[in-house]
């Protein structure tokens, strides 16, 4: 209701990498998967409420076969209400573009994971080329000449710029997804002053926190001539302004639901089908196997807890839902071993019969199935190097509406500057993580109860339409004034 108020018949417009659904052919035939992203997490619901046209790279093996002659197929498949218009890439597009510039330059450089940034003069080209071919769908899809355009994440810094170039009425709102570092790291990137002034094309320049924010406008300062107006948080630069705000992303708070299994079912079959008593304890990690999210810090924090506490062994296991991503990147192929290395050597360590500390289960979960590990585990365990907000803490919070459970969140998330009332941990502390854990497994349920509760009506409060609400209504106010301004000249 609150986003229909906010755009008052404005048409708006979606560009992502990723997209919400994509078709793929399997031996059952085709069929549709939601990938594993937190933008399309929280982007999806927003689009359902406000229809429009959704941009994004087709890239699903059943893709092309199932959209129109202007690439275009009506989502959700189950309810359709809105439109995925896809982008075809070539292979040596997505290589230079996603892979390379995006995934090997800008995702290291600005996540401060101590994976070194990589940095090629062709996947830069690549790049530029695939934001100017999504800048021309923009402009291609767009009915009027002044839309919203809603652009998302590090995959389209430069996109911004081009699609003013082309429709200088459009309010862009661009959202960065992932941290934003502090000048000196940022300034690595060979091409720092073409990302910024691609980034400076946007009306609204949205980030999960302040401190990306302040990180945002230090670099500016550092690389650009530019008039940085540090109360109002704006930027003027070859006379367009740019306002820089704060948005903590969220999640779409769950409707009741009657189909749900219980938290009581939840923990009876999610025991049985690993073979584990009615009284075992459980931890839950759900990540994609990413090495910013410290999944090899959180399994060592494990191995320390059940060294400092033996009474736990054959008591308590990790379950760590770990969905594939990337894995053509030499990075990812390390890491995948590393962690894999990890859990064998730590399971063997505390093996006896059937039982195994640590299950990896690295294969992609549909959100029923992860929820019903989150209502099944005594605690959560978020413990990323570095992230933008990570909304796996706040779906944890969501699910449990019998108001049990711990979260663990490392204090290098957005997250954590809304979340007080989790167990706060420096991943990089083993030890100290290790007795958050010990913590979690063995906190009083009313202290559990009054700690979930806080943050479930947090949570509750500050969702996801309040996110696209609040840069909606900024847009809003700034496209008034442009109006009543242009009636003056
Ligand atoms: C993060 C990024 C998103 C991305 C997601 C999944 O959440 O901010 O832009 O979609 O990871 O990564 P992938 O590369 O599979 O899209």
């Amino acid at each position: 209701v609150l986003l229909h108020e906010e755009l008052a018949g404005d048409e708006v417009l979606v560009v992502s990498n990723r997209e919400p659904y994509l078709h793929a052919r399997t031996r059952k035939g085709i069929e549709v998967q939601r990938p594993a992203s937190g933008l399309v997490t929280a982007v999806e619901p927003v689009m359902r409420a406000c229809s429009g046209t959704w941009i994004a790279h087709g890239s699903g093996s059943a893709d092309k076969e199932t959209v129109d002659r202007n690439d275009r197929v009506a989502v959700p498949p189950s309810n359709p209400s809105y439109t995925l218009r896809r982008v075809w890439l070539t292979k040596e597009e997505e290589k230079g573009y996603y892979y390379g510039f995006a995934n090997e330059g800008l995702w290291p450089l600005c996540h401060i994971a101590h994976v070194r940034p990589v940095f090629r003069s062709s996947d830069w080209e690549q790049y530029e080329a695939v934001n100017q071919h999504f800048a021309d769908a923009v402009v291609k899809e767009a009915r009027t000449d002044d839309p919203v355009v809603l652009v998302q994440d590090y995959h389209f810094a430069l996109l911004p710029r081009m699609v003013k170039e082309q429709l200088p009425k459009a309010t862009i709102i661009t959202f960065w997804h992932i941290p934003w570092p502090n000048p000196e790291s940022f300034g690595i990137c060979p091409w720092r002053e073409e990302i910024l002034e691609g980034l400076l094309g946007s009306t609204i320049l949205g980030f999960h926190t302040q401190l990306h924010c302040k990180n945002f406008l230090e670099t500016v300062d550092r690389y650009l001539e530019t008039r940085i107006e540090h109360e109002a948080s704006t930027i003027s630069y070859g006379g367009k302004l740019t306002q820089v705000k704060h948005y903590p992303i969220s999640i779409a708070w769950p409707e009741p639901n009657s189909e749900q299994p219980s938290v009581a079912e939840c923990r009876k079959t999610i025991r049985e089908e690993h073979g584990l008593p009615a009284n075992h304890l459980l931890a839950v990690g759900v990540d994609r196997l990413d090495y910013t999210k410290g999944i090899i810090e959180r399994f060592q924090a494990i191995e320390r807890m059940l060294e400092l506490h033996p009474d736990l062994v054959g008591k308590f296991t990790m379950i760590q839902i770990a969905a594939p991503t990337r894995s053509s990147l030499d990075e990812y192929q390390n890491f995948e071993t590393r962690v894999r290395t990890l859990v064998q050597r730590i399971n063997n360590r505390f093996a006896s019969g059937n039982y195994q500390p640590l299950i990896l289960k690295a294969e992609h979960h549909d959100s029923e199935q992860v929820t019903r590990y989150y209502r099944a585990s005594e605690t959560c365990l978020v413990t990323s190097l570095h992230d933008g907000m990570n909304l796996v803490a706040k779906e944890f919070i969501a699910a449990r509406d019998d108001d049990r459970g711990v979260l663990v969140l490392s204090q290098f998330t957005g997250a954590a500057r809304e979340l007080h009332e989790a167990l706060m941990v420096n991943p990089y502390h083993i030890e100290q993580s290790a007795d958050a854990l010990y913590r979690a497994l063995t906190m009083p349920e009313a202290e559990q109860s009054e700690r979930m509760r806080s943050m479930r009506s947090l949570v509750k409060d500050f969702n996801i339409y309040r996110w696209a609400g609040r840069m909606l209504l900024d847009a809003a106010r700034l496209r008034q004034r442009e109006r009543i301004m242009s009636k003056i000249r």
